[in-house]
C-alpha cells in the first residue's frame, strides 16, 4: 500500500475509533431507562384516573432508538373520536397536569400540533404530550425496526444528531431540520451504499399494516430476519460519515432531487409537484416523509437557512476530509 494511502487509512481507523467513544458516551444508561419507565407508569395512572377512555403512547427518540441521553419524552394521548377538539383536550391535560405540581406547565395551543408541555419535579424529565398523532407513533416504529438491522445506523444517526444540535440546525423553529428529518437522510444514505447497508422495508412484502385516516402504512417488520443484510458492505463509522457529510455539501441535487425512504432512492421534484412555493413552504431541501407522501420535511426550511445548511455541510466535509483532528473540530459549538 502506498504510504499516504496507509496513513490515511490510520486517520480513519482513529476517526472512527473516536466516534465510537463518543457513541457509547451519548447512549442513556440503563438507570435513565428505568426512570423513563417509572416516569410514563405514573403518568398514565394519572391519566387513567382523570382521563378515564383515553391511551397514552410514547414515540419519538425515547421509544425509536435514536435517543441520546436526557432526551425529552414524546407522548402521545389516543382518545377515541374521529376529530377531537385538540386544543381543548391540551388545555384540560394542562389543567390536570398542574394539579398533579408538574412544573413549567405549558399549552401551546396554536402550535401546528398543539402540545402541552412540561417538567416532573423528581426526577427533571421534559415530557410533551400531543393528541391523536397516531403517524408519529407509526413512523416511530419504522425507524426503531430500521434500526435493529445494522447497528451503523444508530452509530451513524447519533453523530449527525449530535452534530446538528452542537451547531444549531437542528431546529425547526428557526428553520433548520427536525432530529427526525436527519434520521431519514441517514437511513436513505444507508440504503444507497453499495453493497446497500438497509434494505427499502416498505418495497418489501408487508408484515405490518395499519391504516391511520386514509393513510395506509404497511411494510416488512420482521427485522430480525435481516441482520445479515449489511454485512457485504465493510465501511466503519468514520468512513460512513465522512460519505454522508460529502453527499449533502458535493453530490445531493438540491434543484430537481427527493430523498425517499418508501422508495429506497430518488424522485424528482417534478414528479412530487415540489418545485414551487405556496405560503410559506418551499422546497429547497427536499425529504419525502415515508407515510405521509405529500409531507415534505424539508419545507420549514427558507432562504437563509437553506444557505446556513448547506454552509454547515460543507464546513463538516471540510472538518473530516482535511482536519488534523476531526473529531474535535466537528463537534464544536456553533
Ligand atoms: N415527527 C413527525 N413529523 C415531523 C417531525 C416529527 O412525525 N415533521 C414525529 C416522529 O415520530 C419523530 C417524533 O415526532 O420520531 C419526534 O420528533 P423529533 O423531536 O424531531 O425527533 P426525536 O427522535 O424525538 O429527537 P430528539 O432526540 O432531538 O428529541
Ligand atoms: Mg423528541
Amino acid at each position: 500500500m502506498h504510504r499516504r494511502d496507509l496513513l490515511y487509512r490510520l486517520d480513519l481507523q482513529n476517526f472512527t475509533r473516536e466516534l465510537l467513544s463518543l457513541y457509547d458516551e451519548l447512549i442513556p444508561t440503563e438507570e435513565e431507562e428505568v426512570r423513563r419507565r417509572k416516569f410514563f407508569s405514573k403518568l398514565e395512572s394519572l391519566f387513567e384516573r382523570e382521563l378515564p377512555g383515553t391511551r397514552l403512547f410514547l414515540f419519538g427518540s425515547c421509544v425509536n432508538a435514536f435517543g441520546v441521553c436526557n432526551s425529552d419524552i414524546d407522548v402521545c394521548l389516543s382518545v377515541d373520536e374521529e376529530e377531537p377538539n385538540k386544543i381543548e383536550l391540551v388545555v384540560q391535560m394542562a389543567t390536570i397536569l398542574e394539579s398533579d405540581a408538574m412544573l413549567n406547565v405549558q399549552a401551546l395551543t396554536h402550535a401546528r400540533v398543539p402540545i402541552v408541555k412540561f417538567t416532573e419535579p423528581a426526577t427533571g424529565i421534559s415530557c410533551d404530550i400531543c393528541v391523536n398523532n397516531t403517524l408519529a407513533v407509526v413512523n416511530s416504529k419504522l425507524l426503531h425496526d430500521y434500526a435493529q438491522i445494522d447497528v451503523r445506523l444508530r452509530q451513524l444517526a447519533f453523530m449527525v444528531k449530535h452534530w446538528a444540535k452542537r451547531r444549531q440546525v437542528n431546529d425547526t423553529y428557526r428553520g433548520t431540520l427536525s432530529s427526525y428529518a436527519y434520521v431519514l437522510m441517514c437511513i436513505h444514505f444507508l440504503q444507497q451504499r453499495r453493497p446497500p447497508i438497509l434494505p427499502c422495508l416498505q418495497e418489501m412484502r408487508p408484515t405490518y399494516e395499519v391504516k391511520v385516516g386514509s393513510i395506509r402504512c404497511a411494510y416488512y417488520d420482521q427485522v430480525e430476519t435481516l441482520r445479515d443484510f449489511g454485512a457485504d458492505n465493510k465501511e466503519t463509522l468514520g468512513e460512513l460519515l465522512t460519505a454522508f457529510f460529502d453527499y449533502w455539501a458535493c453530490q445531493h441535487d438540491y434543484n430537481h432531487s427527493v430523498i425517499s425512504v418508501r422508495t429506497g432512492g430518488y424522485l424528482s421534484k417534478n414528479e412530487k409537484e415540489w418545485t414551487r412555493r405556496i405560503g410559506n413552504e418551499r422546497h429547497l431541501i427536499c425529504i419525502e416523509d415515508p407515510f405521509e407522501v405529500t409531507h415534505d420535511l424539508g419545507r420549514v426550511v427558507d432562504k437563509h437557512s437553506i444557505k446556513a445548511l448547506r454552509a454547515e455541510f460543507s464546513r463538516a466535509a471540510n472538518v473530516v476530509a482535511f482536519d488534523f483532528n476531526p473529531w474535535a473540530t466537528l463537534f464544536e459549538p456553533y
